[in-house]
């Protein structure tokens, strides 16, 4: 059977024979460490209210995956995403109050902006690849600004992103680890100027992140390392999830003439078309948690302590809640798709990605509506996180 660490031939190109199989013959689907994978979207669900039965604590996880104290450990171990209350709620409680709608709506315009400059400097290319040149830019940039960090220093974030949440691949190669330790190293003494900075000269706290996490933790809200560790993980989050977001829709509407030519036609479709790309082909394939305590589901019992797998790209192609759900329908309504998880753990930018799919996507179609892909488009190759590497594509 299906197996995390021993991918199906083909799986990263079309892994959705494989969910499909999942959800219908191993909706709990062992695997050799004794952890499973759950496909099914009722199941996904449930695991995602209930935080007393499955919580998000990876100690247990990450102490034999990266060996304790390694900064590798000592990060995913202490961002709020792998940890429950009160850390949880401390760290983001903070977050959800600096991504205010006062915050999002003055970040519009420069997005706009920026948005446009891509979009000029792309003109009169033959070719452009659509992630170096414009699904990658946009979410560094916006981050970037949400923390304050110096437009000139910027460059080196998006490796180092990549080489951390990297390293939550299943499986992981000796050079792939020691990257990501290093990149989280790297990442702490690069904040430790920008962080002592902003101590001297606070910014706005209503609508800049690293001001209200610094004076949350003055207040004594938050640790020094969980301080660090929480401004690596909101610039990684918002990061390749965001550049996935914005390069899938493109390729989803190459491949999808009729739903491109009725966005031309009916731009205010616009909104829904970003959730049904998000749930057809989901950034996050693959979230975390743990039980607590035996669950009975399908008549198979699950042991505490088991680390399940939960299959976001194969529930949000559930035929039982959604209707034909291989087919991209831009107008979908409702779609209580799971890209951004569910429950207490919901992503904290979730109204910002979609503004940022929201323009993107818009005012590309809208300056280049004829673009289509060229060859060599390259997914990243990953399990947890489904996007393109390299996108090229001609213009018009
Ligand atoms: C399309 C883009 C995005 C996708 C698909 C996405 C997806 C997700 C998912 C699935 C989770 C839940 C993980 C879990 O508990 O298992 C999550 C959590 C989170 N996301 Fe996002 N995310 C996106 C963009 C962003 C952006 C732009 C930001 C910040 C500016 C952000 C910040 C966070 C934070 C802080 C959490 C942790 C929430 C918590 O543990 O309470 N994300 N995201």
């Amino acid at each position: 059977m299906f197996s995390l660490t021993d991918l199906p031939e083909g799986f990263h190109q079309n892994p959705w024979p494989t969910y499909r199989a999942l959800r219908e013959d191993a909706p709990v689907c062992w695997q050799a460490d004794g952890s499973a994978v759950l496909s099914r979207y009722a199941d996904l669900d449930r695991v995602y209210r209930d935080t007393e039965t499955f919580i998000s604590d990876k100690k247990a996880v990450f102490g034999p995956k990266y060996g304790q104290g390694t900064p590798l450990y000592e990060h995913h171990t202490t961002s709020l995403v792998f940890n429950d209350n009160p850390l949880h709620g401390r760290v983001r409680k903070v977050m959800v109050g600096a991504l205010n709608p006062r915050a999002l709506a003055q970040m519009e315009p420069g997005l706009v902006a920026l948005v446009d400059r891509l979009l000029d400097d792309m003109a009169g290319e033959l070719e452009v690849d659509l992630i170096e040149a414009y699904a990658g830019a946009i979410p560094i940039e916006v981050i970037g600004n949400l923390l304050g960090i110096p437009r000139d220093l910027r460059e080196p974030l998006r490796d180092w992103s990549l080489a951390i949440l990297g390293a939550l691949e299943p499986q992981l190669t000796p050079q792939q680890e020691a990257r990501g330790n290093q990149s989280v190293t790297e990442f702490k003494s690069f904040l430790r100027d920008i962080i002592e900075d902003r101590r001297l000269n606070p910014g706005d706290p209503e609508t800049d992140v690293l001001t209200r996490l610094i004076q949350s933790d003055v207040e004594g809200g938050l640790s020094e390392a969980e301080l660090y560790q929480n401004c690596i993980f909101i610039l990684n989050a918002g990061h390749e999830t965001t550049t996935n977001l914005i390069g899938n829709a493109l390729a989803l509407l190459d491949a999808n003439r009729m739903a491109r030519a009725s966005l031309l036609e009916t731009p205010r479709l616009i909104v829904t078309a970003v959730d049904e790309c998000l749930r057809l082909e989901s950034p996050n394939q693959f979230g975390n948690r743990l039980t607590t305590q035996d669950v009975e589901l399908h008549g198979e019992t699950i042991p505490a302590g088991t680390d399940l797998h939960l299959c976001i790209g194969a529930a949000n192609r559930d035929p039982e809640q959604f209707e034909a759900p291989d087919e991209l329908r831009l107008d979908r309504r409702p779609n209580k798709h799971l890209a951004f998880a569910g429950g207490a753990h919901t992503c904290v930018g979730l109204t910002l990605a979609r503004m940022e799919g929201r323009i993107a996507v818009g005012r590309f179609l809208e300056r280049y509506p004829d673009y289509a892909l060229a060859h060599g488009a390259k997914l990243g190759g990953r399990v947890r996180f489904r996007g393109y590497a390299r996108l090229p594509a001609y213009l018009s």
